[in-house]
């Protein structure tokens, strides 16, 4: 191996520079350099790229974003776009490529490892979200949840001397496990996700029966990608990304004005936005995403393609990435019920 390209693709996250700078530490101390390609897939298929000089990585690792820059480009959208990716491979004269990305960059990766034309791919999950199967953790959760946990804590106080309901927004995607994370760590009264449809009716319920009982505050969580159970309310006709995905964005807004039509309790609502997703990682995500570099770069090296790291119990493997994409990975049921415990 004498040449690698590097990518990172999707929606950025805290500890992607770490992964990078992993990956161009094991290089180069095995002779291999690594060559940053920009802004994801966009990148290999316009042809920008540059060497990663192993000095320039020493000091990322608590940067957030990515320092090669992302995008949400489908090389799929256009037969002759893949062709042009495989092209731009080869000009760049690549032995291998590492891929960082969620569901949708790795979808790629692995549609390009299964085609089999001539591209050497490890991949790297990563997403605040959590949803990427055949992990237990992605890196960038850890931090989305701190960064979601602390905003909670905050708002207990300003909502308990307003006597009122502060609901707030979270993201994740469809899966909820953000919302839940925090919700449970900051203890949010009502934690609303998108693998259970919500009950206005049943909402307004609990906040009434807290209100009842003396407790004149309340904190729902609810994931951006929650919906209401059929019937309730229409969802939102949004535009599609390259991938298909739609803008999510807006639940915490329509449920706050919902609940104070019906309860005649205050409301507000915040959406926390890309906060979640900017600044430094966690300490926690700095050590997995080191750990992911290390071990993608050593799966390259081993020339174990069609792979992606992976974190199993304390463990850092290799998986197919084919077992990584494909399918959702949603909250555990569990973990949610154990959180209802606490719900009035
Ligand atoms: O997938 C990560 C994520 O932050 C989701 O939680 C969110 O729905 C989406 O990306 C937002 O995407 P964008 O940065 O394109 O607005």
């Amino acid at each position: 191996m004498s040449r690698v390209g590097i990518l990172t693709g999707g929606g950025d996250c805290p500890g992607l520079n770490a992964v990078i700078r992993g990956v161009v530490r094991k290089a180069s101390q095995n002779n291999t350099t690594v060559v940053g390609i920009k802004d994801g897939w966009k990148g290999l298929l316009q042809n920008i790229a540059s060497d990663i000089a192993p000095d320039s990585v020493a000091d990322i690792l608590q940067r957030g974003g990515t320092i090669l820059g992302t995008s949400r480009t489908n090389p799929y959208k256009r037969p002759e776009d893949v062709a042009k990716v495989i092209e731009n491979y080869k000009k760049m004269k690549l032995d291998a490529l590492v891929v960082i990305g969620g569901e949708d960059t790795l979808g790629v990766a692995n549609k390009l490892a299964k085609e089999n034309k001539g591209i050497n791919i490890v991949a790297v999950p990563k997403t605040i979200d959590n949803d990427l199967n055949a992990t237990d953790f992605t890196f960038g959760f850890n931090t989305a949840v701190e960064i979601a946990t602390e905003a909670i804590d905050r708002l207990h106080t300003t909502a308990e001397s307003h006597h009122r309901v502060m609901v707030v927004e979270v993201m994740g995607r469809h899966a909820g496990w953000i919302t839940l994370y925090s919700g449970m760590a900051a203890s949010a009264n009502l934690i609303l996700i998108p693998e259970i449809k919500m009950d206005i009716d049943e909402i307004c319920a609990s906040l009434k029966r807290r209100q009842a009982s003396g407790k004149a505050y309340s904190i729902i969580a609810v994931s951006e990608g929650a919906t209401f159970k059929e019937g309730q309310f229409a969802t939102q006709e949004k535009a599609l990304d390259s991938f298909g995905h739609i803008r999510l964005g807006g639940i915490g807004e329509m449920l706050a004005g919902e609940i104070e039509k019906r309860t005649k309790i205050e409301t507000r609502y915040v959406v926390l936005g890309h906060i979640q997703r900017g600044g430094s990682p966690s300490s926690f995500d700095r050590v997995l995403s080191t750990r992911f570099g290390v071990k993608a770069m050593e799966l390259v090296l081993e020339k174990r393609f069609g792979f992606m790291v992976s974190l199993r119990g304390t463990d850092v493997v290799a998986v197919p990435i084919e077992e990584g994409v494909g399918t959702l990975k949603t909250v555990d049921m569990a973990l949610y019920d154990t959180a209802k415990i606490f719900f009035d």
